[in-house]
């Protein structure tokens, strides 16, 4: 089937069959390996993309599922070849070691502060609890995201 969607901003084209996870259409058609899989059933969260606002788990979506959608991934978090200050406060706080479950938790925490800047570290912490990481122990993941999410806050203007 033939789809269009866009993708970091750019509008993609893809041909893919109707079984085609959105993972896999992402990282096989695209070329966007940053997008991980890992289980690939909806348990670790290394396949997070961000689809029309919302973080999904881009091994339960099919591709054609997200066609005329809009669909940022890792890579779109950058810009002009700068980390944004969301992966910047991950290198800072070596908020990552093999980095398998880093563009999930990225992408999950950009929904989140784009969503709601002010989210505190409870509820950060409750939506990183479906994002697994086995080499961390997620506390300087969770101090990455404090310090980030004040770069939300003044893009939405302060309170
Ligand atoms: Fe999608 Fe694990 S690969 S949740
Ligand atoms: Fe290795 Fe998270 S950094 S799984």
């Amino acid at each position: 089937m033939n789809i269009l969607l866009e993708v970091n901003g750019r509008p993609a084209e893809v041909d893919v069959a109707p079984r085609t996870t959105l993972c896999d259409c992402l990282r096989d058609e695209l070329e966007l390996t940053g997008t991980h899989a890992g289980c690939e059933h909806g348990v670790c969260g290394a396949c997070t993309v961000i689809v029309d606002g919302a973080a999904v788990r881009s091994c339960l979506m099919l591709a054609v599922q997200a066609e005329g959608a809009s669909v940022t991934t890792v890579e779109g978090l950058a810009h002009g070849g700068e980390l944004s200050p969301l992966q910047q406060a991950f290198r800072r706080h070596h908020a990552l070691q093999c980095g398998f479950c880093t563009p999930g938790m990225l992408t999950t925490l950009h929904a989140l502060f784009t969503e709601d800047p002010w989210a505190d570290e409870a509820r950060i912490r409750d939506v990183l609890s479906g994002n697994l990481c086995r080499c961390t122990g997620y506390v300087p993941i969770v101090e990455a995201a404090l310090e980030a999410r004040a770069f939300y806050q003044q893009a939405a203007g302060g309170r």
